[in-house]
């Protein structure tokens, strides 16, 4: 008897994953979606089939069936439909022409705002703009996010999450017309795939899980190993990033390729943005 998810786990993670499940116990139930969600993977290619409206409703309202902190319910969604003012949106990121292609384009925003109209409605000035309130919002706006990713995914839809939004925080922010304290967490491109794409593969287990306490010990040759099973699968050697700022490496793969990606940092402007438009990013209190 083989182990459930043999295969999936190893598409994923590009390993035999020891769950240690006892196969006769029957411990883990083999199901259908926990394998879709085991391989599931970005689409940024879709095909010209519409997407109804009653299906994105339908999405959205699994979008919002996401846990949220508190209850407080801090997550907002920005379904843009306008034409003219997605262009707008898009012409921004010429790199990403999925962002205008997408047959839908929603944006999901962490909500600080609504707390407090709450409180005014029930006569409690509330001030929600410190770290807290904006990190409870931004919270519920990635769960509600990824549980909207996954319920399309479900359903046959491919979608991709654009962060790349931040960049331009103060022109993405006029388009959409955002109010004070509600900011976009990430843009959702959504449509039926035009392509099947590929499993991106994740690091081991070993390096990402902590039993007990927080251990790095083994994390250099964990990296290293993955580096070496990503490049198999699909390798990135032939693209270099920045060689003219970081030389060229004798072996690239996905570790010096994330280093010096993170060496030009996102999101520049964010925080000052934040703090021009409610956010004090301070302790509560
Ligand atoms: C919060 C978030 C923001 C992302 N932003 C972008 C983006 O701006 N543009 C893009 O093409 N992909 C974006 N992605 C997709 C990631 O690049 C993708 O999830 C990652 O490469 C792993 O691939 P996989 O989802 O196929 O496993 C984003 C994903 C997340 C979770």
């Amino acid at each position: 008897m083989t182990q459930p998810y043999e295969n999936e786990l190893r598409a994923r993670f590009g390993l035999d994953v020891e769950l240690g499940v006892d196969l006769e116990g029957g411990e883990v139930p083999d199901d259908s979606w926990l394998r879709r969600v085991l391989v599931r993977r970005t689409t940024r290619r879709y095909s010209d089939r519409a997407v109804p409206d009653s299906m994105v409703r339908l999405l959205l309202a699994a979008a919002f069936s996401a846990s949220s902190k508190s209850d407080y319910q801090e997550a907002s969604c920005l379904w843009l439909k306008e034409p003219g003012r997605r262009a707008r949106i898009a012409a921004l990121f010429p790199d990403m022409p999925w962002i205008g292609a997408a047959p839908v384009f929603l944006v999901f925003l962490g909500d600080a705002r609504r707390l407090e109209k709450i409180g005014a409605l029930r006569g409690l000035a509330l001030d929600n703009g410190a770290l807290e309130g904006f990190f409870n919002a931004a919270i519920d706006a990635a769960l509600a996010l990824q549980s909207c990713v996954l319920a399309a995914e479900t359903v046959g839809l491919g979608t991709c999450p654009i962060s790349v939004l931040r960049n331009r925080i103060a022109e993405v922010a006029e388009i959409l017309a955002l109010p004070d304290k509600v900011f976009p967490v990430a843009g959702l491109c959504l449509g039926y795939p035009a392509q099947e794409g590929f499993v991106s593969m994740r690091l081991p287990l070993e390096a990402t899980v902590h039993v007990d306490r927080y251990d790095e010990a083994g994390l250099a040759e964990a990296v290293d190993d993955y580096d070496r099973r990503r490049d198999a699968r699909h390798s990135i050697a032939d693209r270099q990033r920045a060689p003219e700022r970081f030389g060229t490496a004798a072996f690239y793969g996905w570790s010096e390729d994330k280093a010096r990606q993170a060496m030009t940092p996102d999101g520049v402007g964010f925080a000052s943005w934040l703090k021009a438009h409610g956010f004090t990013l301070d302790e509560p209190g």
